[in-house]
This record gives C-alpha cells, structure tokens and sequence, in this order.
C-alpha cells in the first residue's frame, strides 16, 4: 500500500471536521480503495506546528483540537516555523490548505498554495479566495509543476461539483445557476418561518456555516467568490469579482420574506453564470422565485446548482453547502481523487473503484 502524506497548512474547524471524518472512515477507506493517508505535518497560526513522518495520531489530533493543546506537544515540535517551512520540511506529497478565506487578496493562502505547487506538491483547499482570484493561473501552475491542485470544497461544500463535472459531463456547460450560500439560505428560510434575522444569523455562525466575518455572508460576497469560480473554471471564463453585479440579503424586507409563500413565491439568494456571444456573464442577487422553481424548494443549509449542458438539459445537484465536517469531506474527497490518480499512474488500479 502507498502512503499520501499530508500537510496540513490552517487547523480550524473545517480542519477539525476534515480529522473527524477521515477518523471516522479510516478503516473504510483503506479497506474499499487502499487508501491511508498520513498527515506527517501541521501547522496553525495560533495552535503551533507538529511535524510527525511515520503519521499523527488522528484521535490525539482531534483531542488537540478541543482542549485547545498546542500541536507541538502531539510530535516534534516545529515552533517559530512559518508555513513556507512547514511545507518545505514536512516531505509531504500534498498540501491541505484550510486558512481563512480572504476574498479581496486571496492571501496568506494563494501564496501557501503557489509555493506549495512549485515544489511539486498537490494542493487540496477549500478556500475561497485564492480561486476565485487566480483559479486558472494556479491550475496552470499545477500543471507545469506535473501535480494537482483541486477545490472541491469551494462551493457546494462536500456536495461533490467539479469531480462529478470533471469524471462524469462529456459536452460544454452553458449556464449554471444556483443557491451557492448556505447562512443565508438557513436565514431566510428561518426568516420565512418567523424567525429574526439576527437569531437566525446566530444560530448559522454557531453551526459553523457561516464565515469569520458573516459580512461576507449576508452581502453576497461569499457566493460572488464561488459564481465566479464557476465561472471561471466550468465555463472557461476570465471574471474578476470586481467585475460582477452583487447584492446581498440585508436588504431585504423581513415581512415581504414572510408573506411571499402565501402569495406563490419565495425568496432566495441566486448566482448564475452564462456563456454569451461577448465573453462570460454572472451576477448575484436576491430573487423572488415562483415556488414551482425547484430552487424555491431548496431550505436550510443545502445548496443548489443547476447546469445546463447538451444534450441533459437541465441537471441539479443538491446537498448541504456549509459546515465544518461536510467540508471536510470535500478534503476527503478531494484526496481520495489524488490517489486514484497515482495509483492509475502507477498502474496499480486493482482497489481504486469499489467496484
Ligand atoms: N459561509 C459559507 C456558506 C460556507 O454559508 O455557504 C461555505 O462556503
């Protein structure tokens, strides 16, 4: 059996719910695909550095995280490194980058994921800013360097997206439009129920949907990041953020969210991208959809995207969109894609499909 060994770069909480899963699964993974990844290497801003070649305990990783334990004390302790050390050091055949999203500047973790590619390291992340901001050109840089950089997490959270479009859609995508937010999808549909605003955004931000600052959230830059990358990578466009018309849900009119049901509509957060005869198109806005929409239909904290393609027509994806563990199977995912791809590399396919 072949080991991927990660390293972890950013141990929050979708790191934490990532640790959960795969600890949950492990033998599962191992059994049905050969699949045992080591995470030889962790790093955070705030709970320190482990380094670990034969592999963390995964339950000692986990508890770490609760008591708030410093990672040092789980291994070798890498204190004062930086990230770029981390990763230079770790020997880690790929990088899972979970540091918080910064939408304006992508940064620290575009330049995390530049160096780490560069060095010939896959890249898995869930963050939003890097791709939303330099997808293409990172995936460029993937290439050169021969490895992967792959995003599954960025929108639809753990609902897979781009693996399904990369394996299973053999013709062009020409629209997707969908429900990309989880909080605000939670928030006015509690809002619909008669619930205040401000309960329901707290509630959304203790289940951990919603992000450090819900500002991102609410205002629909969150789901501004993820059309464009949508519209960058599934629709081969070259859109800036800055460039899409975006309004978010605050202001909205709490009676108007009630009343509309009765009257045959209901309220949601839409992002859509479309191919044009001039380029890319995309914009975010709340919509007054007709409750025959099935977007009308998707509550709480799914998400919802419909692609258009030939000849399907019209093909929805739902699942959760938000929260630390759903996330982290984005990771998972994202990681299990790696190794099916090295072990057809090296031609040893005999346990990558279950079937
Ligand atoms: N804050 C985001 C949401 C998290 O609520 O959808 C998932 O990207």
């Amino acid at each position: 059996m072949r080991f991927v060994r990660i390293c972890l770069i950013g141990y929050g909480r979708v790191g934490y719910g990532f640790v959960q899963v795969f600890l949950r699964h492990r033998v599962w993974l191992a059994e049905r695909f050969g699949f045992a990844p080591k995470i030889v290497a962790v790093h955070d801003i705030r709970r320190g550095t482990v380094f670990a070649p034969e592999g963390l305990d995964l339950a000692r990783l986990a508890w770490a995280w609760r008591e708030g334990r410093d990672l040092g004390e789980l291994g070798q302790s890498g204190a004062g490194l930086d990230a770029f050390a981390v990763i230079r050091d770790s020997e880690a055949d790929v990088v899972v980058e979970l540091t918080p999203t910064d939408l304006r500047t992508g940064e620290p973790a575009a330049g995390y994921i530049r160096f780490a590619l560069t060095s010939k390291k896959h890249v898995v992340t869930t963050n939003k800013g890097p791709v939303a901001l330099f997808g293409n050109e990172l995936l460029a840089l993937a290439r050169e360097n021969g490895v992967e950089f792959r995003f599954e997490g960025t929108v639809l959270a753990g609902t897979p997206l781009f693996s399904l479009v990369e394996f299973t859609l053999a013709t062009p995508i020409r629209r997707v439009r969908g429900i990309l937010n989880g909080t605000t999808n939670f928030i006015l549909t509690h809002m619909e129920a008669g619930r205040s605003y401000a309960e329901a955004l707290a509630e959304a931000q203790r289940l951990g949907y919603a992000e450090t600052d819900p500002t991102a959230d609410v205002e629909g830059l969150d789901p501004l990041a993820k059309i464009v990358i949508l519209a960058n990578i599934l629709l081969d466009g070259d859109l800036h953020p800055r460039d899409v018309p975006c309004q978010g849900i605050t202001r909205l009119d709490p009676a108007e969210v009630r009343r509309a049901p009765a009257e045959g509509f209901r309220w949601k957060l839409v992002a859509e991208a479309r191919r044009t005869e001039g380029g890319v198109e995309a914009k975010v806005g709340p919509e007054r959809l007709p409750l025959s929409d099935p977007l009308a239909q998707v509550g709480g904290v799914l998400n919802a995207l419909t692609l258009e393609l030939d000849p399907l027509g019209a093909l929805t994806v739902i699942g959760p969109g938000a929260g630390p563990e759903v996330t982290g199977h984005a990771v998972l995912s994202d990681l299990l894609a790696i190794h099916r791809r090295s072990a057809w590399a090296t031609g040893g396919t005999s346990t990558v499909f279950s079937w």
